[in-house]
């Protein structure tokens, strides 16, 4: 049985609106994804890839047009029920990893959690940083790291709260390819043994191919989904 947890209808991004300078970064986007499927999203600089996810995401908001999840439009709810959201449902991992430099790597990657006001699920957490292969860094700060071990503590932090939902903005962008594939296949395989979603933007076409859905996007529209 398969369960939709995220669906966007008709959904449409113009930055300034009404100017001179409008621009239509998504034209329409209807999009079905699945529980704990994989989906990778490609397509030229500048077609909406990001903007897409950050709205997947709730980090910004449509023109027009539903992200819903669980059947509840993500948008029509509360201020803080976004947040909320936001917190619990939604892991981010960016391409520059975004780690918090004066803080040790457990103190990043609990982060989520002390937002949120949670404590650490110890039986939850370590096979995940035994998967990504980072038991052994917890006590250092992340200059002391190369950029791969910085991007597998960026992905253990996203999982930290148990999001639902992982969105990864061309997490390997930084890596040399077989560091980035590496790096990849951890993901991938700690988020099929957890059930999560994940959904990722890249330019790898190796990549995208060991998605169970590749999304093609050109100037703001779906073009194939295969
Ligand atoms: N904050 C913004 N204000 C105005 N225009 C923006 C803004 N962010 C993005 N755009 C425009 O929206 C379009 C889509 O941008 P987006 O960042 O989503 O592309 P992308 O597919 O992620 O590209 P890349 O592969 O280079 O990261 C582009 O034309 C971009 O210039
Ligand atoms: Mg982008």
């Amino acid at each position: 049985m398969t369960e939709l947890i995220l669906q966007t209808k008709d959904l449409r991004k113009t930055y300034h609106p009404g100017t001179v300078q409008a621009v239509e970064a998504l034209r329409g986007i209807h999009l079905d994804f699945e529980k704990g499927r994989y989906y990778a999203i490609i397509g030229k600089s500048g077609c909406g890839k990001s903007t897409l996810l950050h709205i997947l995401g709730a980090l910004d908001t449509p023109t027009a047009g539903q992200v819903i999840c669980a059947g509840e439009d993500v948008f029509g709810r509360s201020r803080n029920a976004l947040a909320a959201f936001r917190r619990r449902q939604i892991g981010f991992v960016f391409q520059s990893y975004n780690l918090l430099q004066e803080h040790t790597v457990l103190e990043n990657i609990l982060m989520p959690l002390h937002l949120d006001g949670r404590d650490a699920d110890e039986e939850y957490l370590h096979p995940i940083m035994e998967m990504l292969e980072i038991e052994g860094l917890v006590h250092k700060f992340p200059s002391e790291l190369s950029g791969g071990e910085q991007q597998r503590v960026a992905i253990a932090r996203a999982l930290s709260a148990k999001p639902a939902i992982v969105l990864a903005d061309e997490p390997t962008g930084n890596l040399d390819p077989a560091t980035g594939r590496h790096t990849l296949a951890l993901m991938q395989h700690t988020m099929e043994q957890l059930g999560q979603t994940l959904i990722l933007v890249t330019h790898d076409m190796d990549i995208a191919e060991k998605a169970h859905v590749l999304i093609r996007i050109h100037q703001g529209e779906i073009v194939d989904v295969t």
